[in-house]
């Protein structure tokens, strides 16, 4: 069976970060929960230091305590997707973004990733002690709200973002705790963080 870890970015993962944004760009995909990485492509070490940064933030209406994760597959260790999960929401992440932003990149879509991808995320926030996650969505991008609703997402609104995408957005809202009793089905696909 194959399993997959969350892992802490490093310094010995710049080229294969690198790569993993590229192909957003060969694409022409949406970058999402990538922790800004995409900003860094010509400096990676920099970006590690914006990461250590954002580790022990002190929550303010510019800038809140983040974890940001490369999902990585066991068997040869590729990145296969990144989250980045906001320990804390200011008045900008209730409007657009919430506690987790995430990705899976272009070749390896539609595999079920995201959903393993969402189910660590939430661990994560359960060790941060998190009872409840705020998310959103764009409403023309199923294959995210669909990964929040097969965690146990509940729809709880739709505004129209006027400030970031322009765009309407669904809002959803997970009870951590609930959600991974009831989704304990992924419990054997993940190994812990590295
Ligand atoms: C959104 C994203 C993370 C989904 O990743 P993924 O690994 O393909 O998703 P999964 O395979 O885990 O599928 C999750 C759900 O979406 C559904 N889905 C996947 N691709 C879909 C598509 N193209 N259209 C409709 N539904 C889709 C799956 O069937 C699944 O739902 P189900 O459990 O009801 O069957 C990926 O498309 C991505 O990185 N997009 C760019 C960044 C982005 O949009 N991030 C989210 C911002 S809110």
């Amino acid at each position: 069976m194959e399993r997959f870890y969350y892992e802490q970015p490093g310094p010995d993962r710049a080229a294969d970060a690198i790569a993993f944004i590229r192909e957003f760009y060969e694409y022409a995909s949406e970058i999402n929960g990538v922790g800004g990485l995409h900003r860094y492509l010509d400096d990676y070490p920099g970006w590690l230091k914006k990461l250590a940064e954002d580790y022990v933030r002190e929550p303010s209406e510019e800038k809140v305590p983040a974890r940001t994760y490369f999902l990585v597959r066991e068997s040869d260790g590729r990145i296969l997707g990144m989250s980045n999960i906001r320990l804390a929401l200011n008045a900008k992440l209730r409007e657009y973004g919430g506690n987790i932003g995430y990705c899976i990149r272009p070749t390896e879509r539609g595999k079920g990733y995201n959903k393993i991808n969402l189910y660590q995320a939430l661990k994560v926030c359960d060790q941060y002690e998190i009872a409840e996650v705020l998310l959103d969505a764009n409403l023309d991008n199923p294959a995210s709200w669909k990964t929040m609703e097969a965690l146990g997402g509940e729809r709880i609104g739709e505004h129209f973002d006027a400030v970031f995408d322009h765009a309407m957005l669904v809002d959803y809202r997970i009870d951590v705790k609930k959600a991974l009793a009831e989704h304990s089905e992924y419990e054997q696909l993940v190994l812990s963080p590295r």
